[in-house]
C-alpha cells in the first residue's frame, strides 16, 4: 500500500437504469489516485459524471463495479452503520447550496455534524467558525446571513470532525467573485493549516488552475 495515497479508484463504473430496457452509463472505468494532502479539481462539461463520481468518493452512493480503497481499506466492505460512522468522521461535503438547517442558528449547524459523529464539542465548533473567519454569526440563523457568509459555516460544518477528506461540488457555483475568491483562498488556508486532501468539482476556470491537479472528465470517462 502506498502511504501517500488517500483514495484510490479502480475502474470504477456507475450507470442509471433510466427505463426498462436502457441504462445510462454514468461512468465508464474510473481510474484515479488521490494523494494525501493535495487539492485535486474535478472539472468537465454538464452531464459528464464529476457529481456522480464525487458522490461514489464521498460514498454516498455505491459503484456498479470496481474499487474504491480508502486509506487501503474497500470501505464499500463494511456494514451501513460502520460506513455512516466512517464517512461521519473521514469526509467533510461543500455543496453549491449551503444546505444549512434553517431552523438552527450556524453554531448549531455545526454542532449536528459533530453530534452526527458522536461527539458534542461545542468549543471545537466555536473554533471552526473563528477558523473560516465567521464566529461573529455564530447565533444567526441561515435566513438572516448573507450567501458568502453561509457557504463559511457550511465549510465549518465540513471541518468540524477533522476529516481527513474534503470533497466540494461547486463550493462556489452560488458566490459571486469576491465571494468566490474568498473562499477559494480559505481553502488554501486551510489546507495549508491542516493537510487535508481537497477533490472539488468547479466551473470556476482560474480556481481550477490554482489547484495542484486537474482531472478533466467528458462523457464518463477522464481525459486528461
Ligand atoms: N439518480 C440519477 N438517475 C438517473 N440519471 C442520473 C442520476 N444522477 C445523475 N444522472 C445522470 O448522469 C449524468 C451525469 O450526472 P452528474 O450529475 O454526475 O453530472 P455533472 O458532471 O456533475 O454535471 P453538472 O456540471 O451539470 O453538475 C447526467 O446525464 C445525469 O442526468
Ligand atoms: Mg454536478
Amino acid at each position: 500500500m502506498n502511504n501517500d495515497i488517500i483514495v484510490e479508484l479502480k475502474n470504477i463504473t456507475k450507470s442509471y437504469k433510466i427505463s426498462k430496457e436502457h441504462n445510462l452509463n454514468v461512468l465508464k472505468g474510473i481510474n484515479l489516485n488521490i494523494r494525501k494532502g493535495e487539492i485535486v479539481a474535478i472539472v468537465g462539461k454538464s452531464g459528464a459524471g464529476k457529481s456522480t463520481l464525487l458522490h461514489i468518493i464521498g460514498t454516498l452512493d455505491k459503484p456498479d463495479s470496481g474499487e474504491m480503497l480508502f486509506e487501503g481499506e474497500n470501505v464499500f466492505n463494511l456494514n451501513s452503520s460502520k460506513l455512516s460512522e466512517f464517512r461521519a468522521k473521514q469526509i467533510g461535503f461543500i455543496f453549491q447550496f449551503h444546505h444549512l438547517l434553517p431552523e438552527f442558528t450556524g453554531l448549531e449547524n455545526v454542532l449536528i455534524a459533530n453530534m452526527i459523529a458522536g461527539f458534542k464539542d461545542e468549543t471545537k465548533a466555536l473554533q471552526m467558525l473563528k477558523e473560516v473567519g465567521i464566529e461573529h454569526r455564530a447565533n444567526h440563523k441561515p435566513s438572516e446571513i448573507s450567501g458568502g457568509e453561509a457557504q463559511r459555516i457550511a465549510i465549518a460544518r465540513a471541518l468540524i470532525n477533522s476529516p481527513n477528506l474534503i470533497l466540494a461540488d461547486e463550493p462556489t457555483g452560488n458566490l459571486d467573485t469576491e465571494n468566490a475568491n474568498a473562499i477559494i483562498d480559505l481553502i488554501f488556508d486551510l489546507r495549508k493549516k491542516f493537510n487535508q486532501t481537497f477533490v472539488i468539482v468547479t466551473h470556476n476556470e482560474d480556481f481550477a488552475q490554482s489547484c495542484d491537479r486537474i482531472v478533466k472528465m467528458a462523457d464518463g470517462v477522464i481525459i486528461e
